[in-house]
């Protein structure tokens, strides 16, 4: 297995989101335990990231065929780079608002559909990508309302930075992120079988209040460093900190609780 470095143009950093692999495996792990194996199956993982949990779902549900899509050049690059050997398991770029396919024995996507704006009709397309006896995966963040979060969008409102991205705030994902009802009631419209859909709260115990803005930085500052320059953008992500840390307390460790939606359902 070998790694590269890849520059995060498109504002993901590989590096930077694997900080942290352990603390996001566990959602994916919990996520993987609902589904039914796929033996000889073939599975779609979208928004993949880095690959790595790609291959454990690859493994772990005995699919023949388990293709990882995403829009990053860089995570791709890191997915391709360290798993193109591996029998069955591909990477191919996509872009999960406009994905289809068909025939398919599992959809799979662990934290990424929180990117895509409309969750009726994409999991209305992601239904329609499934086969007979198909099933249906998916892990969102619900952390919205947390410091961590609602602090980026009120720096982002701030001068210079205000003025640096003309306006152009990256929106805010939690409104596009429904309920847990709401997504049990989707899917039941679409016609499950059998479903699971769950909210929890993952307790992760960081180093220190400032290790959360190592955690952002690997996602939700994604959009913040593709729109600003190098330079504002470590403007961006100290006065982030200074607030973070006003908010939250300098602390040593700092436990951050951080709630997630898990839906998993099967069609017949
Ligand atoms: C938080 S990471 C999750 C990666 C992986 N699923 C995991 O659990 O480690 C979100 C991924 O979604 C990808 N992504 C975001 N928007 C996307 C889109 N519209 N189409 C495809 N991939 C997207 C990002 O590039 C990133 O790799």
């Amino acid at each position: 297995m070998r790694s590269v470095t890849v520059t995060p143009i498109d504002g993901w950093s590989p590096d930077q989101y694997e900080r942290f692999r352990s603390e996001r495996q566990q959602p994916f792990d919990d996520l993987l335990t609902l589904c039914h194996p796929v033996e000889g199956g073939r599975i779609v993982d979208l928004g993949c990231g880095t690959g790595d949990l790609t291959r454990i779902l690859h493994e772990e549900m005995g699919a023949a065929e388990t293709v990882g899509i995403d829009s990053s050049p860089a995570m791709l690059a890191r997915a391709q780079a360290d798993f193109a050997d591996v029998p069955g398991l591909s990477f191919a770029q996509g872009d999960i608002a406009t994905w289809l396919d068909e025939g398919l024995d599992l959809v799979f996507a662990n934290a990424s559909l929180q990117w895509i704006d409309d969750h009726l009709n994409l999991l209305a397309r992601m239904r329609t990508a499934l086969g007979a006896d198909g099933q249906l995966a998916f892990q969102v963040p619900a952390n919205f309302r947390h410091p961590s979060h609602v602090l980026a969008h009120a720096v982002a409102n701030e001068s210079p930075f205000i003025d640096a991205l003309y306006g152009d705030v990256p929106e805010d994902r939690g409104r596009f992120v429904l309920s847990p009802e709401l997504y049990a009631d989707l899917l039941y419209e679409l016609g499950a079988k059998d479903q699971v859909v769950r909210m929890e709260v993952y307790g992760h115990e960081l180093e220190s209040t400032g290790e959360v803005v190592e955690w952002v930085m690997g996602t939700l500052l994604t959009p913040y460093r593709k729109r600003l320059s190098p330079e504002l953008f470590d403007e961006f992500v100290e006065r982030y900190r200074e607030r973070l840390i006003e908010e939250l307390g300098e602390r040593e460790p700092y436990f951050y609780g951080f709630r997630r939606i898990l839906c998993w359902a099967r069609f017949g």
